[in-house]
């Protein structure tokens, strides 16, 4: 049976039965419907936030996994705490620490993967109606989760360097938010970082007006080249709910993510995490300790960041040769996308079927926006290709956007 067909049959289901209206409402994510278009054989995916699976560290894992069943047996089977098993929140919050903030695991709550950190950021923090301040344009699945909660947004202007304060303090006073929601490193979907400058703005705001910021994180140790900038975690104190994950770092599969944050609200957090599902995996949470210890996960970190930043260089090469000067696109220093910019007027979500149809995938940027949709925009991955597949997916893209000019 089709995709649609399902669909269909939900929808007639929705008007028989008294469904609750947030699941009357839930739309299905752009992202999960374009990831099966393009894993089409052949098509060349720069759609998903997927990383690259050669890179998955799948002997490493399976020797964990043995060892794991050795030195913890029944345990590392066995119902564990809500907030997480205490060797892994305790490895966390050494890497989370800094010489200006440290945590300790009572701060570390563990979840399944960061969206189900949005999920709970979603059950303590929205009211219905409640507003939710963003960055233009934002990431998707925070975007999916908050609406959940009936949130409303409203997108503070924002260039490369983050959201502009005078926009921000603006619309703090305007619409009085639960919170900022914010992605500071390597940007989920367009690429960039914010600048020191901009960071102190925010948390100097966050303090000034008592509002909590959410800094969603699944990239910063992903940097490549440049100047890292102090976490807004660092510089925040209580203001600052950090959310990460192992999903970019080791593998989405495990799925393993965290929430930082001060011990009240993490108490908060346990509660709901309680409530939606007991627990994390607790046999994955031990895999992902053994894993990482003593050095294992910054040696692979080391790895896959070199083969990111030369994927990164291939991509922007092949669109500098390709697309000249009919776009703009940013040049992350770390991360998984890049954002591009067409001409006005262009639509890139008009254009994804004849790309499907020379076997090339990519977001449309319009579905990251929380208001005022740009559809002359884009996010491509470019960690997932080989180096030859981009070179030849960018000029598929560029065929593509030529002839629809
Ligand atoms: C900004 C951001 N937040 C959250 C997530 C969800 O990650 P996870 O796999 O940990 O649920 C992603 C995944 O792409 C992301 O980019």
């Amino acid at each position: 049976m089709g995709n649609h067909d399902v669909m269909d049959k939900t929808d007639k289901l929705i008007e028989r039965w008294q469904f609750s209206s947030s699941a009357k409402n839930l739309k299905p994510s752009f992202i999960r419907t374009m990831l099966k278009g393009s894993s089409q054989p052949g098509v060349i995916n720069f759609a998903g936030g997927l990383p690259a699976p050669e890179l998955f560290p799948v002997e490493d894992i399976k020797k964990s996994c043995v060892s794991v069943l050795d030195k913890y047996g029944r345990e590392s089977l066995q119902y564990s705490l809500s907030i997480g098993v205490p060797l892994l929140r305790e490895l966390i919050s050494e890497r989370v620490s800094s010489d200006r903030h440290s945590f300790s695991p009572e701060e570390i709550q563990i979840t399944g993967g960061s969206q189900q950190a949005l999920d709970i950021i979603g059950r303590i923090l929205i009211e219905r109606g409640a507003v939710v301040l963003t960055e233009e344009p934002t990431y998707l699945g925070a975007i999916q989760a908050f609406s959940f909660y009936h949130a409303r947004f409203a997108s503070v202007k924002t260039d490369h360097n983050g959201m502009l304060p005078d926009d921000l303090e603006a619309k703090i006073k305007k619409y009085n938010p639960s919170f900022i929601y914010v992605v500071p490193d390597f940007q989920n979907p367009a690429g960039y970082t914010w600048s020191e400058e901009r960071r102190e703005a925010l948390v100097n705001l966050a303090v000034k007006y008592d509002i909590p910021v959410v800094d969603d994180n699944p990239y910063r140790e992903l940097r490549f080249s440049g100047q890292e900038p102090t976490s807004l975690l660092a510089m925040g104190g209580q203001h600052v709910i950090q959310l990460g994950t192992f999903s970019k770092l080791i593998s989405p599969g495990l799925r393993i993510g965290w929430i930082v944050g001060d011990p009240e609200i993490i108490a908060l957090c346990e509660r709901m995490k309680q409530a939606a599902d007991l627990h994390t995996n607790t046999f994955t949470q031990y895999v992902i300790h053994e894993f990482a210890k003593d050095g294992g996960l910054d040696r692979h970190i080391a790895k896959i960041r070199k083969a990111y930043s030369i994927r990164r260089d291939t991509m922007i090469k092949a669109l500098r040769d390709n697309f000249g000067a009919d776009a703009t696109w940013t040049e992350p220093e770390g991360g998984l996308f890049l954002w591009i910019k067409l001409p006005d007027g262009t639509s890139a979500n008009d254009m994804i079927q004849a790309a499907l149809e020379a076997r090339v995938a990519y977001v449309p940027g319009m579905y990251f926006f929380s208001e005022r949709p740009d559809d002359s925009t884009l996010r491509l991955n470019f960690c997932n290709a080989t180096e030859e597949n981009i070179v030849e997916g960018v000029k598929r893209l560029a065929g593509v956007f030529k002839n629809a000019k």
